[in-house]
């Protein structure tokens, strides 16, 4: 049967992703409360949603709860239920042990299962029916990420008069890869179903394209397909569908004021002092995800300091690094690997009072963080392949003072952009130790100019402009 909106459910503009911007937390003492999501879409979406008069549609992070909608802020959360085999199978399973490896090059083995897939197509169809019970009649609905990749078409088929949106948060991979997957046919057809499918990078957008000549037979635009400009055109019985490129980035306004306040510049300088002063502080800031390089970054550090190029009493590494999908085979074995190299570093290089690497496996606020950032001389960000990466962004906005160095893989997205930065291909060791030594090194008129420049790029390119930008290209009024 067709869901119809429900009569108190008259939203505009819907926003529809794998998780709501707060999480359940149910406490030891049987409370709960409602805390921040982890990752980058949230963080980006969520400051942008807020100043609109939005509905997210989203899981609410544990398994087998039933929530009724609520209002959170002028933003109306519209919770969907996962029971806890689909979060083993559809979420763990299908998400992230089959797609969030494939689509980052492979860098761990896709597990591809058949029960996964079943449940996958299941939780999209939920997904797709929630959305179409909470739009309104000609709503722009904007579905997220690789969670959801089905429901464009599943929601066209319940509601034709919606605009809909798809955006990849991750990368989109290479063609070549993407054919492992035995459904590639079916996820194509699942994104085909949106107004606009976007991705962070023409490239992305352009093997998107390929795959749907290809697995399809689709007639697709040929040109190359520019940065929030001439998106690829695919034509769909009497649909258009656009194709394009759509950089995201921060809030980065607010967290340059942020950073410029009095507690967080004062915090910033008690963590300092907290670390014993040293002359060089290193930081990480990830979820702790195999795709972040956090293990080949500590090794880079490890050797500089075991070939006397860094005096261990010079420096403090601190990696901050948030829990994440912890059932996940794949990241149980990079968490152990992690915290044996950091042990291995403290106990050769630390002293009492003074290990060698602060590491905090969990996650720290958002005025704790930006003091973090203010305090970092460094900024190691070494993803083997990471959609954008935003801490490197939140870094660079919350460097007023023009100080600090940012050391960046090659392979996130946000290197296109930040091209200021030191540019590291973090499968090449060497280089890596070179550029931590440069950074470390650094003459501070030339920080400050790589800073600004960096600077330039960031506070003018933030996710309000590629909100706005998305929202256009799709053509509806939730751009205004
Ligand atoms: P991903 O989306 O893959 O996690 P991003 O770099 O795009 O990677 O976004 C990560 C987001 O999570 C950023 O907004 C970052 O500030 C936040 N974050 C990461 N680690 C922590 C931490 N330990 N504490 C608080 N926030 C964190
Ligand atoms: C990345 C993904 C998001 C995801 C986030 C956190 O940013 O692109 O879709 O929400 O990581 O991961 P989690 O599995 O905890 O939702």
């Amino acid at each position: 049967s067709t869901p119809s909106p429900r009569s108190n459910a008259r939203a505009e503009f819907v926003v529809v992703a794998n998780r709501l911007p707060v999480d359940l937390e149910r406490t030891a003492d049987g409370t709960q409360r409602w805390t921040q999501s982890p990752g980058g879409l949230v963080s980006a979406l969520e400051p942008f949603l807020r100043s609109r008069k939005g509905a997210w549609v989203g899981w609410p992070g544990v398994p087998d709860v039933e929530v009724d909608e609520f209002s959170d802020e002028g933003l109306v959360l519209h919770p969907v239920t996962l029971t806890s085999d689909e979060v083993r199978d559809y979420y763990e399973g299908f998400s992230n042990a089959t797609l969030w490896p494939l689509y980052h090059d492979v860098v761990a083995r896709p597990v591809f299962d058949r029960g996964w897939w079943e449940s996958y197509v299941r939780v999209n169809r939920r997904f797709a029916e929630a959305s179409a019970a909470v739009a309104g009649k000609g709503a722009t609905v904007w579905v997220q990420d690789y969670q959801l990749q089905l429901v464009p078409t599943m929601l066209r088929e319940l509601r034709p008069d919606l605009r809909i949106g798809f955006f990849l948060h991750i990368p989109f991979p290479p063609v070549e890869l993407f054919m492992q997957l035995p459904w590639r046919a079916e996820i194509v057809r699942g994104l085909i179903g949106a107004d606009l499918v976007g991705f962070h990078r023409p490239g992305g957008a352009q093997n998107f394209l390929w795959l749907a000549r290809q697995l399809i037979g689709l007639e697709p635009s040929r040109g190359s397909v520019g940065v929030r400009s001439r998106p690829g055109m695919v034509q769909v019985g009497d649909r258009t569908v656009r194709v394009g490129a759509f950089p995201i980035s921060i809030d980065a306004a607010g967290l340059d004021s942020l950073s410029r306040s009095k507690a967080v510049q004062e915090r910033a300088a008690q963590v300092r002092r907290e670390l014993g002063d040293p002359k060089t502080v290193l930081l990480g800031v990830d979820r702790l995800d195999y795709t972040k390089g956090i293990d080949l970054r500590l090794q880079a550090f490890h050797e500089l300091l075991q070939e006397g190029r860094v005096k261990s009493e010079d420096v403090a590494f601190v990696q901050l690094a948030t829990p994440s999908r912890e059932r996940v085979e794949h990241y149980r074995q990079m968490r152990g690997e992690i915290e044996q190299i950091v042990g291995r570093i403290n106990g050769e290089f630390g002293r009492v009072g003074h290990p060698a690497v602060h590491y905090l496996h969990q996650s720290v606020n958002r005025s704790e963080l930006a003091a973090f950032f203010s305090a970092a001389d460094v900024m190691v960000v070494t993803p083997l392949r990471d959609g954008m990466n935003l801490v490197c962004k939140e870094y660079v906005a919350c460097r007023h003072d023009l100080g600090g160095a940012l050391v960046l893989s090659e392979f996130a997205g946000a290197a296109a952009e930040l091209s200021s930065a030191f540019l590291v291909n973090p499968h090449d060791l060497d280089g890596v130790k070179n550029a931590l030594e440069q950074a470390i090194t650094l003459d501070p008129a030339e920080g400050r100019r790589r800073m600004r420049a960096l600077r330039r790029q960031v506070l003018t390119h933030d996710v309000d402009r590629w909100a706005r930008s998305f929202l256009e290209a799709l053509g509806t009024e939730a751009a205004a």
